[in-house]
């Protein structure tokens, strides 16, 4: 296809973007809440494999579909001729809108927070109690009417340069902070306990069908998947970058995010007395009363939380944007309207689609009844739908593209996938194993009678009792400390070194044959 299309500048550039739209909410608010309510380590487990196993090739896919047909969502369904094309594509234009309703609500939480540990509001108080008191004021309408203002506003100005430009500060800064959040959580005395919790799988929880469930919407969700963005933000991409090396580089590099918030909350929330919050209806708010303790209890924390929460505005509001962009995108390309009437249309409608949020706030009651309806959203969109969507991308993939697909994904790629075995584990593997999780837990939901948003509770078999560090404890620290934060170096050195390597000869004129 010759269809023209803008690309990322620099590979490192679209490297930091990639992670950009994928850090997000997702690795420091949703990831630690569902890890805690699903027992720690025992959903690392699940959330690893289904992270390699599914979502790195759906990302390969949707970057395929991306790049390929150069299109929107809606263009590129319809480009494969896939059953109904536009139809399902059209999710990828509707979907998001559902995933920002409730997406800026809490990016909304973050702006306030950097306000208030500037301004050291919650300082000296029961910062859980803070957290709910913020929920029912009127600084969470003027705050989300903010958040909604800045998305609309960057989006209105043409971002995809802004954001490859503003990424690249951004988002090594985030790792530098959260690094320094996360040593101070390990060693605060009693930190012990909240390190194991988060460590040593209790395997028991394996066998539940609804912790591999929520794993499964959580690395769709991370890695942004399932919504449009990543088909978008593949369709920036430049032909001579290959595709299997870089989707892992970014996976890699957004879990490491993860597994560092994971050491930021886990520690601190046992060894600052929410050891029982983790696993209840208000670990939805793990991190905004969680963090904000760390902060009173280390030197500077006015400022340091000031500059961390900024950092997590940016990560989420660089996330939002992916997942407003989409809409927009194809309001511009093929309905006609200008970039800013675009902007200013979606802005409205998602300012208004966010108030119920804002206005579950207003509840009497604790934490969990003012984010019921958040936390059903999030099931519904998080567990549900962004999975089946994230799917189709692979099914798209493996059955409409077939090899014109499978060279796309190797198209300059130094490491080749080998197609048949490729084509093997997305026509069959992902789809059969994928469907059986779902069809297991539809069971379970006739079994227990519950109706939709309230399906899915924590597994109750996975009680933590701590035992103190074991060897198994100290194993899963080395080894997900290697895969997740040496992969990341190693992927990430040699993508960009290949690419050097590339430059160099093209520029002295010898040309690589293959
Ligand atoms: N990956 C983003 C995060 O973790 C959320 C997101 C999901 C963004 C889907 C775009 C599309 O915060």
């Amino acid at each position: 296809m010759t269809r023209k299309r803008e690309t990322w500048k620099s590979h490192w550039g679209m490297i930091m973007a990639m992670i950009g739209t994928a850090i997000g909410l997702g690795n420091i608010w949703r990831f630690p809440y569902l890890c805690g309510k699903y027992g720690g380590a025992t959903f690392l487990i699940p959330y690893m494999i289904l992270l390699f196993g599914v979502a790195l090739f759906a990302m390969m896919c949707e970057w395929v579909l991306g790049r390929h047909t150069k299109r929107d969502p809606l263009g590129a369904f319809d480009a494969i001729k896939f059953p109904f094309g536009r139809d399902i594509g059209a999710w990828g234009i509707v979907g998001p809108f559902f995933l920002y309703s409730y997406y800026i609500v809490i990016t909304s939480w973050v702006l306030f927070f950097v306000f208030a540990s500037l301004e050291g509001l919650y300082f000296g108080k029961d910062t859980g109690a803070y957290f709910a008191s913020f929920l029912g004021s009127k600084w969470i309408f003027v705050v989300h009417f903010i958040a909604v203002t800045i998305t609309s506003g960057i989006l209105a100005m043409g971002v995809q340069k802004g954001i490859e430009r503003a990424c690249k500060i951004m988002i090594p800064t985030l790792f530098v902070l959260l690094i320094i959040v996360a040593i101070r959580s390990v060693t605060l005395p009693g930190a012990a306990e909240g390190i194991e919790f988060y460590m040593r799988p209790r395997w028991s929880g394996l066998l539940s069908v609804e912790t591999w469930i929520a794993a499964l919407g959580q690395v769709f969700f991370t890695l942004s998947l399932g919504m449009g963005a990543m088909l978008i933000y593949g369709s920036y991409l430049k032909d001579e970058w290959g595709i299997p090396m870089n989707a892992i580089s970014v996976t890699l590099g957004n879990t490491s995010a993860s597994i560092l918030a994971g050491f930021a909350i886990f520690p601190a929330a046992f060894a600052l007395g929410f050891g029982d919050v983790i696993g209840s209806a208000e670990s939805i708010g793990l991190t905004f009363f969680v963090l904000p303790k760390v902060f009173t209890v280390m030197p500077g924390g006015h400022l340091f939380g000031g500059l961390f929460f900024i950092l997590l505005a940016f990560g989420a509001i660089s996330s939002a944007i992916s997942i407003q962009e989409p809409a927009i995108a194809w309001l511009k390309d093929e309905v006609g309207w200008t970039r800013k009437e675009s902007a200013m249309f979606t802005g409205i409608i998602l300012w208004l689609m966010g108030l119920p949020f804002v206005f579950n706030g207003f509840v009497k009651g604790g934490l969990s009844q003012k984010l019921a309806l958040l936390s059903k959203m999030d099931i519904i969109i998080g567990q549900l739908a962004i999975p089946i969507f994230g799917i189709l991308a692979i099914i798209a993939v493996g059955y409409f593209m077939g090899n014109r697909g499978l060279d796309e994904m190797n198209k300059n790629a130094r490491v080749k996938l080998s197609h048949t075995w490729v084509k093997f584990w997305i026509r069959a593997v992902v789809p059969i194993f994928v469907g059986l999780l779902f069809v297991l837990s539809l069971i379970r939901i006739l079994q227990d009678n519950r109706i939709i948003p309230t399906i899915i509770p924590a597994a109750k078999d996975i009680a933590f009792t701590p035992i103190g560090i074991t060897p198994t404890t100290i194993f899963m620290i080395v080894f997900i400390s290697l895969i997740f934060w040496g992969g990341f170096a190693y992927t990430t050195i040699r993508v960009l070194t290949i690419e050097k390597d590339k430059r160099r000869r093209t520029s002295s004129g010898l040309h690589h044959s293959r």
